[in-house]
């Protein structure tokens, strides 16, 4: 069958694909042009691609004969599932593989934020640190504090897991409340937004991107915050009102922010990069050789079994296929 890959992928696992289709290839870093997506996809059975890559009704009515479309990542909200259960066309991702270095991410940026890593490593490389001096660089402390988890699945509870390392309170506020079991083995307790907003001095967001999240944190959230705390966001830019944010980082309603996605990626929003008190990554939160490895061998593995006609490890949509047939 004819495959279709839009992002560079270890060679390995390329030719994993290869073996068993014809496989048009996209080696290349930036994302593939929509222009040339709609081109090429019209004569694919399989299809792997990325959050780069809007997979809409646009693109599948090109795409008479496309079968799977096998993401990289574990996120879904730039692919419209229900187009694709209407054409009986599966969709997978990645969950699970990009679970632990996510929540090393999301630490780094707490750690980053409140002990001014970044700063710091601009000035020694200025070659202004001149003398050891006892306000210089004072940050905040992590251990002992309060970390406000939003979203408790799987990357808020790995955060979870490593807060209790540092001794920190954990409070958290999800749809789906753990059960008591849960609970109690990360010593996190389930508490409205509002008591979160205002009690943690860590606020981390773990949401995925739905209309429901869609500007979570707004003006009122942030001003719900203590003066003292950080926002932190390793889930999906949309989430936070970045422009809000912007004007909140600079005024001093909340005292900073580390982000690895951003609202309107890669554009960044005008005055973010002038701030001393945000740590910036440029959508890393999965990014390790480990992690992105496996997850290119599970999306080629979902692609591969789709394309047998089999159930893949992760169809986001197989239940509703079935009840079609
Ligand atoms: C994910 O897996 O959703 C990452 O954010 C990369 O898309």
């Amino acid at each position: 069958m004819k495959v279709l890959v839009t992002i560079k992928l270890p060679p390995e696992v390329l030719s994993l694909i290869a073996r068993e289709h014809q496989v048009e290839g996209y080696d290349a870093d930036p994302p593939l042009a929509r222009r040339q997506l709609l081109k090429s996809i019209t004569d694919k059975e399989g299809l792997l691609c990325t959050i780069t890559d809007r997979i809409d009704a646009e693109v599948l009515d090109r795409a008479p004969a496309l079968k799977v479309i096998a993401n990289y990542g574990v996120g879904f909200e730039h692919l419209d599932i229900e187009a694709a259960t209407r054409r009986g066309i599966m969709v997978t991702n990645t969950p699970g593989v990009l679970t632990e270095t996510t929540a090393d991410a999301a630490f780094a940026l707490i750690l980053a934020a409140a002990r001014r890593v970044v700063e710091g490593d601009r000035r020694v490389r200025e070659g202004e640190f001149r003398y050891w001096a006892p306000f210089l660089f004072l940050g905040q402390e992590v251990h002992g504090k309060t970390l406000g988890i939003i979203g408790m699945g799987r990357i808020g509870q790995a955060v979870a897991r490593r807060a209790r390392g540092f001794a920190m309170k954990i409070i958290y506020h999800s749809r789906t409340r753990l059960a008591p079991a849960g609970e109690q083995e990360l010593q996190a307790s389930a508490v409205p937004l509002e008591t979160l907003l205002r009690e943690a001095d860590f606020v981390t967001l773990h949401v995925p991107l739905t209309p429901q999240t869609r500007h979570l944190m707004g003006s009122r959230e942030l001003e719900m915050m203590k003066p003292t705390a950080y926002l932190i966001n390793t889930a999906r830019g949309p989430v936070v009102d970045e422009a809000v944010l912007v004007a909140a980082l600079r005024q001093g309603v909340i005292r900073g922010a580390g982000l690895d996605v951003y609202e309107r990626e890669p554009q960044l929003t005008p005055g973010l990069t002038d701030l001393d008190n945000v740590v910036l990554l440029p959508h890393v939160g999965s990014a390790t050789v480990e992690t992105r490895t496996r997850m290119a061998e599970m999306a080629a593995e979902n692609l591969l079994v789709g394309l047998r006609g089999d159930h893949p490890p992760n169809c986001l949509n197989w239940a509703e296929i079935q009840e079609k047939k």
